[in-house]
Protein backbone atom coordinates (compact mmCIF):
# COMPACT_ATOMS: atom_id res chain seq x y z
CA UNK A 1 0.00 0.00 0.00
CA UNK A 2 1.44 3.13 -0.90
CA UNK A 3 0.37 6.12 1.52
CA UNK A 4 0.29 9.52 0.12
CA UNK A 5 2.16 12.27 1.45
CA UNK A 6 0.68 15.70 2.03
CA UNK A 7 3.12 18.20 1.16
CA UNK A 8 4.76 20.22 4.32
CA UNK A 9 3.95 23.73 4.48
CA UNK A 10 7.12 25.65 4.43
CA UNK A 11 8.08 27.30 7.92
CA UNK A 12 9.35 30.71 7.36
CA UNK A 13 11.71 30.92 10.56
CA UNK A 14 12.63 34.59 9.64
CA UNK A 15 8.77 35.51 9.52
CA UNK A 16 7.73 33.59 12.67
CA UNK A 17 10.78 35.36 14.75
CA UNK A 18 9.95 38.79 12.84
CA UNK A 19 5.50 37.73 13.80
CA UNK A 20 6.82 37.43 17.48
CA UNK A 21 9.12 40.76 17.97
CA UNK A 22 6.15 42.60 16.35
CA UNK A 23 3.55 40.97 18.99
CA UNK A 24 5.98 41.55 21.67
CA UNK A 25 6.94 45.25 20.29
CA UNK A 26 2.90 46.28 20.48
CA UNK A 27 2.75 45.11 24.32
CA UNK A 28 5.80 46.94 25.64
CA UNK A 29 4.16 49.43 23.68
CA UNK A 30 1.61 50.14 26.63
CA UNK A 31 2.93 51.62 29.33
CA UNK A 32 0.09 49.41 31.59
CA UNK A 33 1.79 46.92 33.22
CA UNK A 34 1.00 43.39 31.18
CA UNK A 35 1.49 39.90 31.52
CA UNK A 36 -0.44 36.77 30.29
CA UNK A 37 -0.64 34.15 32.87
CA UNK A 38 -2.39 30.13 32.13
CA UNK A 39 -4.59 28.12 34.46
CA UNK A 40 -1.81 27.05 37.12
CA UNK A 41 -0.60 31.26 37.60
CA UNK A 42 2.19 30.46 35.70
CA UNK A 43 2.70 33.67 33.77
CA UNK A 44 3.84 33.49 29.91
CA UNK A 45 4.56 36.89 28.70
CA UNK A 46 5.29 40.11 30.50
CA UNK A 47 6.19 43.48 28.99
CA UNK A 48 8.59 46.77 29.62
CA UNK A 49 6.67 48.54 31.82
CA UNK A 50 5.91 45.34 34.50
CA UNK A 51 9.51 44.26 34.32
CA UNK A 52 10.80 47.76 34.93
CA UNK A 53 8.18 47.86 37.93
CA UNK A 54 9.74 44.51 39.29
CA UNK A 55 13.12 45.13 38.72
CA UNK A 56 14.25 42.02 37.52
CA UNK A 57 15.15 40.51 34.36
CA UNK A 58 12.40 39.09 32.20
CA UNK A 59 14.21 35.44 32.33
CA UNK A 60 13.71 35.45 36.38
CA UNK A 61 9.63 35.80 35.96
CA UNK A 62 8.29 34.20 33.05
CA UNK A 63 7.72 30.96 34.41
CA UNK A 64 7.33 31.96 37.41
CA UNK A 65 4.08 31.43 39.68
CA UNK A 66 2.42 35.38 39.23
CA UNK A 67 1.45 35.02 42.95
CA UNK A 68 5.09 34.59 44.03
CA UNK A 69 6.68 37.16 41.97
CA UNK A 70 4.22 39.85 42.30
CA UNK A 71 2.76 39.32 45.96
CA UNK A 72 5.65 37.45 47.58
CA UNK A 73 3.82 34.28 48.92
CA UNK A 74 3.44 30.62 47.95
CA UNK A 75 0.07 30.24 47.37
CA UNK A 76 -3.06 32.16 44.90
CA UNK A 77 -3.65 35.12 46.80
CA UNK A 78 -6.80 35.01 49.09
CA UNK A 79 -6.57 38.99 50.07
CA UNK A 80 -11.19 39.60 50.72
CA UNK A 81 -10.36 43.60 50.17
CA UNK A 82 -7.83 42.65 47.66
CA UNK A 83 -9.64 40.39 45.21
CA UNK A 84 -7.73 38.94 42.23
CA UNK A 85 -9.26 39.95 39.44
CA UNK A 86 -6.84 36.71 37.45
CA UNK A 87 -8.46 34.46 39.79
CA UNK A 88 -11.92 35.76 38.98
CA UNK A 89 -11.21 35.77 35.44
CA UNK A 90 -10.81 32.33 35.49
CA UNK A 91 -13.56 31.45 37.69
CA UNK A 92 -16.30 33.27 35.95
CA UNK A 93 -14.45 33.77 32.25
CA UNK A 94 -15.60 37.24 32.37
CA UNK A 95 -13.44 40.13 32.29
CA UNK A 96 -12.96 41.81 36.08
CA UNK A 97 -11.72 45.28 37.01
CA UNK A 98 -10.06 45.69 40.35
CA UNK A 99 -8.56 48.84 42.49
CA UNK A 100 -5.22 47.63 44.19
CA UNK A 101 -3.84 49.78 47.06
CA UNK A 102 -0.11 48.65 47.34
CA UNK A 103 2.09 50.46 50.02
CA UNK A 104 5.71 50.83 50.90
CA UNK A 105 6.34 52.32 54.21
CA UNK A 106 3.55 55.26 54.45
CA UNK A 107 3.42 55.74 50.60
CA UNK A 108 0.63 54.29 49.09
CA UNK A 109 0.12 53.62 45.08
CA UNK A 110 -3.14 52.44 43.39
CA UNK A 111 -3.59 50.42 40.51
CA UNK A 112 -6.66 49.94 38.53
CA UNK A 113 -6.09 46.40 37.52
CA UNK A 114 -8.56 44.32 34.45
CA UNK A 115 -8.11 40.61 33.27
CA UNK A 116 -9.70 39.31 30.33
CA UNK A 117 -9.72 35.61 29.49
CA UNK A 118 -8.39 34.31 26.22
CA UNK A 119 -10.20 31.26 25.18
CA UNK A 120 -8.55 27.94 23.73
CA UNK A 121 -10.38 26.23 20.74
CA UNK A 122 -13.26 24.66 22.85
CA UNK A 123 -13.92 28.13 24.25
CA UNK A 124 -12.29 27.36 27.55
CA UNK A 125 -10.05 29.95 29.56
CA UNK A 126 -6.72 28.85 28.71
CA UNK A 127 -5.20 31.74 29.98
CA UNK A 128 -5.86 35.22 31.26
CA UNK A 129 -4.15 38.99 30.11
CA UNK A 130 -3.84 41.06 33.18
CA UNK A 131 -3.41 44.80 32.87
CA UNK A 132 -2.52 47.29 35.59
CA UNK A 133 -2.60 51.14 35.00
CA UNK A 134 -0.78 53.33 38.01
CA UNK A 135 -3.35 55.68 38.70
CA UNK A 136 -1.47 57.25 41.96
CA UNK A 137 -1.32 60.62 40.75
CA UNK A 138 -5.15 60.86 39.32
CA UNK A 139 -6.02 59.18 43.32
CA UNK A 140 -4.40 61.91 44.95
CA UNK A 141 -5.59 64.59 42.63
CA UNK A 142 -8.91 63.32 43.93
CA UNK A 143 -8.01 62.88 47.32
CA UNK A 144 -6.70 66.55 47.57
CA UNK A 145 -9.74 68.06 45.80
CA UNK A 146 -12.24 66.77 47.91
CA UNK A 147 -10.46 67.78 51.11
CA UNK A 148 -10.08 71.04 49.62
CA UNK A 149 -14.13 70.48 49.35
CA UNK A 150 -13.79 69.12 53.22
CA UNK A 151 -12.18 72.49 53.99
CA UNK A 152 -14.36 74.82 52.56
CA UNK A 153 -17.37 73.33 53.88
CA UNK A 154 -15.21 73.83 57.31
CA UNK A 155 -14.52 77.29 56.33
CA UNK A 156 -18.66 77.85 55.98
CA UNK A 157 -19.01 76.78 59.03
CA UNK A 158 -16.11 78.87 60.46
CA UNK A 159 -17.58 81.49 59.09
CA UNK A 160 -21.18 80.89 60.26
CA UNK A 161 -19.47 80.96 63.70
CA UNK A 162 -17.35 83.84 63.28
CA UNK A 163 -20.17 85.82 61.94
CA UNK A 164 -22.65 84.49 64.92
CA UNK A 165 -19.83 85.58 67.24
CA UNK A 166 -19.23 89.27 65.63
CA UNK A 167 -22.45 91.03 67.48
CA UNK A 168 -21.73 89.84 70.73
CA UNK A 169 -18.09 90.95 70.70
CA UNK A 170 -19.15 94.30 69.36
CA UNK A 171 -21.69 94.64 72.40
CA UNK A 172 -18.87 93.66 74.87
CA UNK A 173 -16.46 96.00 73.45
CA UNK A 174 -19.57 98.95 72.94
CA UNK A 175 -20.02 97.89 76.92
CA UNK A 176 -16.21 97.99 77.73
CA UNK A 177 -15.76 101.64 76.65
CA UNK A 178 -18.72 102.78 77.83
CA UNK A 179 -17.44 101.83 81.75
CA UNK A 180 -13.68 102.98 80.52
CA UNK A 181 -15.27 106.69 79.95
CA UNK A 182 -17.11 106.12 83.75
CA UNK A 183 -13.56 105.13 85.22
CA UNK A 184 -10.84 106.98 86.89
CA UNK A 185 -7.63 106.60 84.26
CA UNK A 186 -5.45 104.73 86.24
CA UNK A 187 -7.29 103.07 88.40
CA UNK A 188 -7.36 99.19 88.79
CA UNK A 189 -10.85 98.75 87.72
CA UNK A 190 -9.55 100.93 84.34
CA UNK A 191 -6.74 98.68 83.84
CA UNK A 192 -8.94 95.37 84.45
CA UNK A 193 -11.28 96.96 81.98
CA UNK A 194 -8.41 98.04 79.42
CA UNK A 195 -7.36 94.45 79.66
CA UNK A 196 -10.52 93.25 78.59
CA UNK A 197 -10.88 95.88 75.62
CA UNK A 198 -7.74 94.27 74.45
CA UNK A 199 -8.80 90.80 74.66
CA UNK A 200 -12.22 91.70 73.24
CA UNK A 201 -10.59 93.37 70.43
CA UNK A 202 -8.02 90.24 69.50
CA UNK A 203 -11.13 87.94 69.86
CA UNK A 204 -12.64 90.55 67.11
CA UNK A 205 -9.46 90.25 65.20
CA UNK A 206 -9.47 86.78 64.65
CA UNK A 207 -13.12 86.76 64.05
CA UNK A 208 -12.24 88.88 61.16
CA UNK A 209 -9.15 87.12 60.04
CA UNK A 210 -11.76 83.68 60.33
CA UNK A 211 -14.18 85.82 57.99
CA UNK A 212 -11.88 86.09 55.17
CA UNK A 213 -10.28 83.42 55.29
CA UNK A 214 -13.11 81.56 54.86
CA UNK A 215 -14.16 82.38 51.47
CA UNK A 216 -15.76 79.91 49.32
CA UNK A 217 -12.74 78.73 46.88
CA UNK A 218 -13.43 79.43 43.39
CA UNK A 219 -11.92 78.38 40.05
CA UNK A 220 -11.41 82.25 38.16
CA UNK A 221 -7.62 83.25 38.93
CA UNK A 222 -7.99 86.82 41.16
CA UNK A 223 -4.15 89.05 41.74
CA UNK A 224 -4.04 89.56 45.57
CA UNK A 225 -1.54 91.37 47.56
CA UNK A 226 0.60 89.19 49.04
CA UNK A 227 1.88 91.61 51.93
CA UNK A 228 -2.14 91.96 53.18
CA UNK A 229 -2.44 88.14 52.99
CA UNK A 230 0.90 87.80 55.28
CA UNK A 231 -0.29 90.60 57.95
CA UNK A 232 -3.71 89.00 57.66
CA UNK A 233 -2.32 85.62 58.81
CA UNK A 234 -0.28 87.24 61.05
CA UNK A 235 -2.53 88.46 62.96
CA UNK A 236 -4.21 85.07 63.80
CA UNK A 237 -1.38 83.86 64.98
CA UNK A 238 0.20 86.61 67.04
CA UNK A 239 -0.76 85.52 70.01
CA UNK A 240 0.27 81.94 69.67
CA UNK A 241 4.08 83.03 68.89
CA UNK A 242 4.30 85.14 71.87
CA UNK A 243 2.79 82.16 74.11
CA UNK A 244 5.27 79.85 72.66
CA UNK A 245 8.11 82.25 72.90
CA UNK A 246 8.57 82.28 69.32
CA UNK A 247 9.93 86.26 68.16
CA UNK A 248 8.43 87.54 64.98
CA UNK A 249 10.45 89.59 61.82
CA UNK A 250 8.53 91.04 59.46
CA UNK A 251 10.47 92.78 56.67
CA UNK A 252 7.75 93.20 53.62
CA UNK A 253 9.05 94.60 50.75
CA UNK A 254 7.07 97.82 49.98
CA UNK A 255 5.49 98.34 46.58
CA UNK A 256 5.13 94.77 45.72
CA UNK A 257 3.43 93.87 42.34
CA UNK A 258 0.13 91.95 42.81
CA UNK A 259 0.49 88.22 42.22
CA UNK A 260 -2.10 85.69 40.81
CA UNK A 261 -3.99 83.76 43.25
CA UNK A 262 -7.20 83.59 45.46
CA UNK A 263 -6.03 85.28 48.76
CA UNK A 264 -7.87 83.23 51.00
CA UNK A 265 -6.36 80.46 49.15
CA UNK A 266 -2.65 81.66 49.69
CA UNK A 267 -3.68 82.51 53.36
CA UNK A 268 -4.48 79.13 53.57
CA UNK A 269 -1.07 78.06 52.30
CA UNK A 270 0.89 81.03 54.57
CA UNK A 271 -0.77 79.53 57.55
CA UNK A 272 0.11 75.93 56.82
CA UNK A 273 4.05 77.02 56.75
CA UNK A 274 3.72 79.37 59.73
CA UNK A 275 1.72 76.44 61.60
CA UNK A 276 4.90 74.04 60.59
CA UNK A 277 7.58 76.14 61.80
CA UNK A 278 5.75 77.35 64.93
CA UNK A 279 5.98 72.85 65.48
CA UNK A 280 9.71 73.12 64.53
CA UNK A 281 10.54 75.40 67.07
CA UNK A 282 9.66 73.67 69.97
CA UNK A 283 10.87 75.95 73.35
CA UNK A 284 10.71 79.21 71.35
CA UNK A 285 12.89 80.61 68.13
CA UNK A 286 12.71 83.20 65.50
CA UNK A 287 10.36 83.19 62.94
CA UNK A 288 11.12 85.64 59.85
CA UNK A 289 8.72 86.28 57.06
CA UNK A 290 9.73 88.23 54.39
CA UNK A 291 8.68 89.18 51.37
CA UNK A 292 10.68 90.32 48.13
CA UNK A 293 10.38 91.11 44.11
CA UNK A 294 13.16 88.69 42.46
CA UNK A 295 15.49 89.83 40.47
CA UNK A 296 14.26 89.71 36.53
CA UNK A 297 10.80 91.13 38.39
CA UNK A 298 8.66 88.51 37.38
CA UNK A 299 8.30 86.95 40.77
CA UNK A 300 7.20 87.65 44.40
CA UNK A 301 8.82 85.74 46.58
CA UNK A 302 7.77 85.29 50.69
CA UNK A 303 9.72 83.56 53.00
CA UNK A 304 9.75 81.76 56.03
CA UNK A 305 12.31 81.30 58.15
CA UNK A 306 12.75 79.49 60.93
CA UNK A 307 15.21 78.20 63.94
CA UNK A 308 13.63 75.49 64.49
CA UNK A 309 15.11 71.49 64.41
CA UNK A 310 15.34 71.65 60.66
CA UNK A 311 14.39 68.90 57.92
CA UNK A 312 16.02 65.32 58.62
CA UNK A 313 18.26 64.40 55.15
CA UNK A 314 16.32 61.51 54.65
CA UNK A 315 13.30 63.10 55.05
CA UNK A 316 13.74 66.05 52.40
CA UNK A 317 12.22 64.10 49.46
CA UNK A 318 9.05 63.15 51.38
CA UNK A 319 7.33 67.13 53.00
CA UNK A 320 5.46 67.21 50.12
CA UNK A 321 4.09 63.90 49.61
CA UNK A 322 0.52 63.49 51.47
CA UNK A 323 0.18 62.02 54.88
CA UNK A 324 3.71 62.47 55.13
CA UNK A 325 4.31 63.84 58.72
CA UNK A 326 7.09 63.24 61.97
CA UNK A 327 4.40 64.41 64.27
CA UNK A 328 2.91 62.01 66.82
CA UNK A 329 -0.23 60.30 65.92
CA UNK A 330 -3.01 63.36 66.30
CA UNK A 331 -0.73 66.15 66.24
CA UNK A 332 -0.27 66.33 62.19
CA UNK A 333 -1.73 64.38 59.22
CA UNK A 334 0.62 65.28 56.78
CA UNK A 335 -1.58 67.29 54.94
CA UNK A 336 -0.49 70.91 55.71
CA UNK A 337 2.21 71.36 53.00
CA UNK A 338 0.70 68.96 50.04
CA UNK A 339 -2.59 71.12 50.05
CA UNK A 340 0.03 74.21 50.50
CA UNK A 341 2.12 73.31 47.67
CA UNK A 342 -0.97 71.79 45.54
CA UNK A 343 -2.91 75.43 46.21
CA UNK A 344 0.49 77.29 45.00
CA UNK A 345 1.19 75.56 41.82
CA UNK A 346 -2.62 75.89 40.99
CA UNK A 347 -1.25 79.62 40.37
CA UNK A 348 1.57 78.64 38.49
CA UNK A 349 3.97 79.33 41.71
CA UNK A 350 6.51 76.90 43.29
CA UNK A 351 7.38 75.91 46.91
CA UNK A 352 11.40 75.39 47.24
CA UNK A 353 13.26 74.53 51.19
CA UNK A 354 16.74 75.21 52.30
CA UNK A 355 17.10 73.42 56.06
CA UNK A 356 19.77 72.99 58.36
CA UNK A 357 18.78 70.24 60.26
CA UNK A 358 19.67 69.91 64.53
CA UNK A 359 22.84 67.26 63.76
CA UNK A 360 24.33 68.50 60.95
CA UNK A 361 24.98 71.48 62.55
CA UNK A 362 23.03 73.34 65.63
CA UNK A 363 24.08 76.60 65.35
CA UNK A 364 22.76 77.03 62.12
CA UNK A 365 19.90 74.91 62.12
CA UNK A 366 16.22 75.94 60.73
CA UNK A 367 14.48 76.06 57.74
CA UNK A 368 13.29 78.34 55.12
CA UNK A 369 10.22 77.80 53.12
CA UNK A 370 10.31 79.62 50.08
CA UNK A 371 7.15 80.38 48.15
CA UNK A 372 7.39 81.98 44.14
CA UNK A 373 4.55 83.44 42.95
CA UNK A 374 4.12 85.16 39.10
CA UNK A 375 3.22 88.82 39.27
CA UNK A 376 -0.12 88.81 37.82
CA UNK A 377 -0.89 90.35 34.90
CA UNK A 378 -2.44 93.56 34.76
CA UNK A 379 -5.79 92.05 33.21
CA UNK A 380 -6.22 90.15 36.70
CA UNK A 381 -8.82 91.70 38.75
CA UNK A 382 -8.14 92.01 42.50
CA UNK A 383 -10.62 90.53 44.85
N1 LIG B 1 9.48 74.38 59.02
C1 LIG B 1 9.70 73.08 59.21
N2 LIG B 1 10.71 72.65 60.01
C2 LIG B 1 10.94 71.33 60.20
N3 LIG B 1 10.22 70.33 59.64
C3 LIG B 1 9.21 70.70 58.83
C4 LIG B 1 8.89 72.07 58.56
N4 LIG B 1 7.84 72.11 57.72
C5 LIG B 1 7.52 70.82 57.47
N5 LIG B 1 8.32 69.97 58.13
C6 LIG B 1 8.29 68.50 58.08
O1 LIG B 1 7.44 68.10 57.03
C7 LIG B 1 6.42 67.21 57.52
C8 LIG B 1 5.17 67.40 56.68
O2 LIG B 1 4.60 68.68 56.90
P1 LIG B 1 3.05 68.88 56.65
O3 LIG B 1 2.72 70.29 56.96
O4 LIG B 1 2.70 68.37 55.30
O5 LIG B 1 2.38 67.89 57.67
P2 LIG B 1 2.31 68.01 59.27
O6 LIG B 1 2.69 69.38 59.72
O7 LIG B 1 3.11 66.88 59.84
O8 LIG B 1 0.77 67.75 59.54
P3 LIG B 1 -0.45 68.77 59.22
O9 LIG B 1 0.12 69.96 58.54
O10 LIG B 1 -1.36 68.00 58.32
O11 LIG B 1 -1.04 69.06 60.55
C9 LIG B 1 6.28 67.58 58.98
O12 LIG B 1 5.76 66.50 59.75
C10 LIG B 1 7.73 67.90 59.36
O13 LIG B 1 8.46 66.72 59.60
MG1 LIG C 1 1.79 71.06 58.79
Amino acid sequence: MRIKMEPIPEINIAELLETKRFLEAIIDGFTDQIMVVDKDYRIKEINESLIKRLGKPKHEIVGEYCYRVLHDVDKPCDMPDHPCPVQETLKTGEHCEVLHTHLKGREASYYRVTAYPVSDDQGAVSHVIEMARDITKRKKREDELSYIQKLASLGELAAGVAHELNNPMGIILGFADLLLEKMEPGSKEYEMLKIMERQGLNCKRIVESLLSFARYPETTVYSTDVNVDLKRVVSVVENILISKRITLEKSLSENLPKVKGDSGHLQHAFMNLITNAVAAMEGGGVLAVSTRLNDSGNRVEILFKDTGHGIKKEYRDKIFNHFFTTKKVGEGTGLGLSVSHGIVTKYGGKITFETVAEEEDRERKGTTLIVSLPVASSGSSPR
